[in-house]
């Protein structure tokens, strides 16, 4: 179920944030991922609205190398030198830096703002049968929280109404561990697994990207934060298909 904050009463970026924080808190409820959206002013018709610049509330840096490798995230590489140049002082450099927040009143300059430690739940990422995982020092975050996508309400425009669910093992498994625009980790993870990486027809890419979404799965679960597999979900997509289907309320199309 979906619980929504009525937040619409706030009009400072440091109040934005805090309700944020909070959004986090309470959805973290210690692992056991509870879905909110917090619903901030609308956008006055004409006029800028609210912006949250980032994508998502927990996101990790990337930083461009000389020789143009990528430390930490290759998708927030833009974002992470936008934050420096506004006078990021958290920045270290790590695979796993959390990002600042950006928050833009109307007609206003945006705010920076750095989440205060102890409210990102972070997960290590290790294997059930191959101990040499966890020295891949991979972790991810608890939470989705999606930042910049606008709710719009028979023409009303909430320009800022964050909202979050809970991960399906692959989006981390194997968009952000596999993609080879993210962290690409199907070759170092093929490797420590002794497979033929010099041919495709070995399926070497396919062997590692198995092992990363067991690990995934296998770490969410172990350190007791809610994650859901791609089978039990989509299984449960179809059941809410089917109940779509036999819900048919017979709402008359009208033809204008
Ligand atoms: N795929 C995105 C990510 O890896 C998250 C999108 C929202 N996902 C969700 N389960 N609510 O961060």
């Amino acid at each position: 179920m979906l619980e929504v904050r009525d937040c619409r009463n706030l009009d400072k970026p440091d109040e934005i944030f805090d309700a944020l924080v909070e959004h986090l808190k309470l959805a973290t409820n210690g692992g056991k991922i509870k879905p909110f959206i917090t619903v901030f002013a609308p956008q006055h018709p004409n006029q800028p609205g609210i912006r949250v610049w980032n994508e998502q509330f927990i996101r990790y840096a990337g930083y461009k190398q000389s020789d143009g490798s990528v430390i930490g995230d290759p998708k927030y590489v833009e974002f992470t030198r936008i934050a420096l140049e506004m006078g990021w002082k958290k920045s270290k450099g790590t695979p796993f830096d959390i990002l600042p927040i950006i928050i833009q009143m109307p007609n206003q300059q945006p705010h920076l703002f750095d989440l205060p430690s102890g409210v990102v739940l972070e997960v290590l990422i290790h294997h059930p049968e191959y101990p040499w995982f966890a020295e891949l020092g991979l972790k991810w975050h608890a939470i989705p929280l999606i930042t910049n996508m606008m709710l719009d309400i028979g023409g009303v425009k909430y320009t800022s109404a964050p909202f979050n669910g809970w991960y399906m093992g692959t989006e981390i498994g194997s968009r952000n561990f596999g993609d080879e625009s993210r962290y690409n980790l199907l070759l170092p993870v093929a490797q420590r697994l002794g497979l033929n990486t010099r041919n495709n027809y070995t399926l070497w890419r396919d062997r590692a990207l198995v092992e990363l979404n067991i690990a995934v799965l296998y770490s969410f679960q172990k350190t007791g934060v809610t994650i859901v597999d791609h089978h039990t979900e989509s299984h449960h997509f179809i059941q809410f298909e089917n109940k779509e289907k036999l819900n048919k309320t017979h709402i008359p199309h009208f033809i204008l």
